[in-house]
């Protein structure tokens, strides 16, 4: 396997610069590591870094572009300190992305910040949604005809616990691997989906095949045990960037990190020919994301 890791030297935020191979790199799946490269914890933040701060039932704190705080527990001023410091990375995050990949000007749409300070190894989960085991990003219940999910994470753990990641194969090499085993895409049953409202859009042959290859990637317990993998403990002090639908990883272990979602227009790629849309469309032979396209069976 070629390293699925690029190191990137950058020790501030305002120091983020592009390189064309950069954005190369990312747009083939890898993993863009910035090992000293500290989101800054203020001390009157350290006491924020409890599994308490999440709120009961809530995966997630998260933080919109509205400034509203989601998911939160403890008091009303832990909650306005904590809504500052998820601010501050969201602002860092982006002036991140905006040096590094300025190829993306004005096209990016940008989620809701997330602060997850829940312990990953002692989360039980069913077979589909853990995510300690080695998948791609893919989710059920919202269709993105090819829209890219490109993620930045920061580990702010105050004990030094690394986040330790798997990361693994090429997306064109799960691909080749899965695509055979997977359900073929059904048009009445996206439909019936979304009228049930279990889709939030009619689900396209390409988020059905994103779903299978997620699916089939967990749930290959050999895969799971024996596929190529690199495990990478991401330390506290470290950044690290990637498209979550394109690099396979897996989380191990770790708890308080937080990560910005940004969502690149399907084809805002500078190297479209690189994208799991357009891999998973040659390896098919046929248009993938076009709304109620595919094979109606
Ligand atoms: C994931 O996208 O699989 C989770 C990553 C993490 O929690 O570190
Ligand atoms: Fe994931």
């Amino acid at each position: 396997m070629n390293s699925p890791l690029v190191e990137i030297d950058f020790t501030g935020w305002e120091q983020a610069h592009s390189r064309p191979e950069w954005t190369a790199a990312v747009e083939d799946g890898k993993v863009l590591y910035f090992p000293h490269l500290a989101f800054m914890v203020q001390p009157e933040e350290t006491p924020l870094l409890r599994e308490d701060m999440l709120a009961s039932g809530s995966r997630n704190v998260s933080l919109g572009a509205d400034a509203v705080l989601k998911g939160a527990g403890g008091s009303a001023g832990d909650q306005q300190k904590l809504a500052t410091m998820i601010g501050r990375f969201r602002q860092q995050a982006l002036q991140l992305v905006d040096g590094l990949l300025p190829e993306y000007k004005g096209k990016l749409r940008v989620a809701p910040t997330s602060f997850r300070p829940r312990q990953v190894e002692t989360r039980a989960q069913s077979v589909r949604a853990d995510d300690q085991r080695m998948h791609v990003d893919a989710f059920p219940s919202r269709p993105t005809y090819g829209e890219r999910i490109l993620r930045v994470f920061t580990n702010v753990n105050p004990q030094g616990a690394p986040r330790v990641w798997r990361v693994g194969d090429s997306f064109e090499t799960i691909a080749r691997k899965y695509l055979p085993h997977a359900k073929p895409y059904s048009l009445w049953q996206a439909k019936v989906l979304n009228a049930l409202h279990v889709t939030k859009s009619l689900r396209s042959e390409y988020d059905h095949l994103m779903l299978q290859l997620h699916d089939l990637m967990k749930q290959d317990d050999d895969y799971q045990k024996n596929g190529t993998q690199l495990t990478m403990p991401f330390p506290p002090g470290s950044v690290w960037v990637c498209y979550s639908d394109q690099a396979t990883h897996a989380v191990m272990s770790g708890q308080f990190m937080m990560e910005q979602t940004l969502y690149l227009p399907r084809g805002g790629e500078v190297n479209h020919q690189a994208s799991p849309l357009a891999i998973l469309t040659r390896l098919v032979g046929r248009p993938l994301a076009g709304v109620g396209e595919g094979s109606a069976r």
